[in-house]
């Protein structure tokens, strides 16, 4: 849980900083795409057009209302169908890559991939097409639990399709300072992964759950509150991990 806030709120506060990202909505639901205020209802062109009808990925990017550098690539429901219009295709594993490949318009700085909850083939599709993987984890009992499922699915992935895939970075969410349990999570998080887990912890806050139902990220909803503060310290800590490598 926390992938589609943390993918919006990150991209808007790298493209803040002059960067130039790009959030691609690969979850039927859309929830990216709302909350970047892009439109994502009717037939509006999305990535199932792309990964399924071979439309090419710059007829779908849109760029986000006044968020400059920020540009969206939306989902609709139609999504929904390409998990299992994908099956019979040549390659299904690798539409993504191949249309990201194929998109030269823009030089983006940062593309992030907002994956539905399932691991079907748009998570695949997006595994593949990934050189790093971000995971959030909520620091509550439950986020432990599925943590296992992933990294044996990574292992998967790396070893048939993605030898490169990269698990960089992980970051604690939702974590509320007032719980013995908050920080038993988070420091067992820090205990397995090490480094790969940012400094910087997101809090739980209700700004951070408000602000995609005004079509915006929080960075720019409230950029005064404890969650856009820590999702600005994370993109930087991010950022300065990239520059070292
Ligand atoms: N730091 C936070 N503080 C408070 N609420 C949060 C925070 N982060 C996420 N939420 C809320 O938790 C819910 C789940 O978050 P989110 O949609 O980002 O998860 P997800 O992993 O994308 O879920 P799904 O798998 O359904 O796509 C949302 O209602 C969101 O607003
Ligand atoms: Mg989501």
């Amino acid at each position: 849980m926390g992938k589609t806030t943390t993918s919006v709120n990150l991209a808007a506060a790298l493209s803040m900083h002059g960067q130039r990202v790009l959030v691609v909505d690969l979850d039927p639901q859309g929830n990216a795409s709302t909350a970047l205020s892009i439109e994502h209802r009717g037939d509006v062109p999305d990535m199932y057009k792309v990964l399924v009808e071979d439309m090419p990925l710059g007829e779908v990017v849109k760029e986000v209302p006044d968020m400059p550098g920020l540009y969206c690539a939306p989902a609709t429901i139609d999504l929904a169908g390409a998990e299992i219009e994908l099956v019979s295709m040549v390659a299904r594993e690798a539409r993504l890559q191949r249309a990201l490949g194929a998109y030269k318009a823009i030089e983006f700085d940062y593309v992030f991939i907002d994956c539905p909850p399932s691991l079907g083939l748009l998570t695949v599709n997006a595994l593949m097409a990934a050189t790093e993987l971000l995971v959030p984890i909520q620091c509550e009992y439950y986020a432990l639990e599925g943590l296992g499922q992933l990294l044996r699915n990574v292992d998967l992935v790396r070893a048939h399709l993605n030898p490169t895939l990269d698990m960089s970075t992980i970051l604690l969410t939702m974590y509320d300072g007032r719980t013995r349990l908050a920080s038993q999570v988070a420091e067992e998080v820090r205990s397995h992964f090490g480094d790969t887990v940012l400094t910087t912890l997101i809090p739980r806050s209700v700004r951070v759950s408000e602000a995609p139902s005004y079509g915006q990220s929080v960075m720019t909803y409230d950029p005064g509150s404890s969650g856009a503060m820590a999702y600005m310290d994370a993109a930087r800590e991010m950022a300065y991990r990239g520059a070292a490598v």
